[in-house]
């Protein structure tokens, strides 16, 4: 049986880089069972999986699901239009009473950070944070970490920048504490209004600009602006952000020349990323949201309880 010390997944924050590395070498062997005719090992077989997606997900949602149901778990979908939290019940009492029906893990997304930390401390089952407010998002930061590995060999000595809202996005969080467990080098690029204080005391190197970022770069991560997070406006409009901050074939020549280009998805075509470089031969996007699946079985393995020497099926 792989060694995982941890009932629950919350954030990257808790996790060794030995724990990651766990992840990344069973999402690896995990992601062969994807290229099979019958897509399915019976590692999970009796296990009930329950995502909990209070917030809108189209990557994440998915990926848990087909994850679950390649290890043979029985997966059940709540989403928040169709949950009693419409009509007024408590994000606890709803986890509380899905727990009353004897799940093995609730996955779960909120706006609000600390949603699954909170559930964590009063809930049965193992807990999966699937995206908690601006706070962690650590299934996209390994599913990351593992397509950097996958297309760079490595994940230690490379330089990374992280360009767009910083000051919202879980992913950049997440992924900077990974990335400095592994090695790497993470720089972040915001407008100033994107950038939170304290940056630097995650790790990265901040730039104000997205030119010295990308320069000499191995991986460039684009974040999409989460207007949705914020209070009111914090650049003039989306034209003049795309024009000092979106990523185009000029600045991406900055880079090191066989840079890779990622995403966390949803991408807004034009705003953060050119559609040319979107769609080009040096983004890893698609790749991403297919490690994804791989990685997310992984962890369901790990907390579940998979079978010793089930793994591969
Ligand atoms: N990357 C990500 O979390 O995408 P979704 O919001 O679609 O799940």
């Amino acid at each position: 049986m792989t060694s995982f010390p941890h009932k629950h997944l919350l954030g990257i924050e808790a996790l060794s880089a030995e724990d990651l590395t766990t992840i990344l070498d069973l999402g690896e062997r995990f992601g062969e069972i994807a290229t099979r005719p019958i897509k399915k090992v019976p590692t999970l077989r009796g296990k009930t999986v329950v995502n909990l997606f209070l917030e809108a997900s189209t990557r994440t949602r998915t990926s848990f699901e087909i994850a679950a149901k390649r290890l043979s778990a029985d997966a059940v979908n709540i989403s928040g239009a169709s949950s009693s939290t419409v009509k007024g019940e408590t994000l606890l009492d709803t986890a509380l009473n899905i727990d009353a029906m004897t799940p093995d893990i609730v996955v779960v997304r909120h706006a609000q950070a600390g949603a699954a930390v909170m559930l964590s401390k009063h809930i049965r089952a193992s807990v999966v944070n699937a995206g908690d407010g601006a706070h962690e998002h650590p299934t996209q930061a390994l599913l990351d970490c593992s397509t950097i590995r996958a297309h760079k060999g490595k994940i230690a000595g490379l330089t990374v920048a992280i360009c767009g809202d910083i000051t919202h996005s879980r992913v950049a969080r997440s992924d900077v504490l990974a990335l400095k467990k592994l090695g790497a080098h993470v720089r972040f690029a915001a407008p100033r209004t994107l950038l939170p204080a304290g940056a630097e005391a995650l790790g990265a190197a901040t730039f104000d600009r997205i030119e010295p970022a990308l320069e000499g770069a191995d991986v460039v991560i684009m974040l999409r602006i989460q207007k949705e997070r914020f209070g009111a406006p914090l650049f003039p409009n989306t034209r003049e952000y795309s024009r000092y901050f979106g990523l185009n074939e000029r600045r991406l020549a900055l880079c090191k020349p066989d840079a890779i280009v990622m995403h966390p998805g949803p991408i807004n075509r034009g705003v953060e990323l050119d559609p040319a470089i979107a769609d080009g031969p040096r983004a890893v996007i698609l790749d991403q949201v297919s490690r994804g699946v791989a990685i997310r079985m992984a962890v369901l393995y790990l907390l579940g309880g998979g079978e010793a020497g089930t793994a591969e099926g």
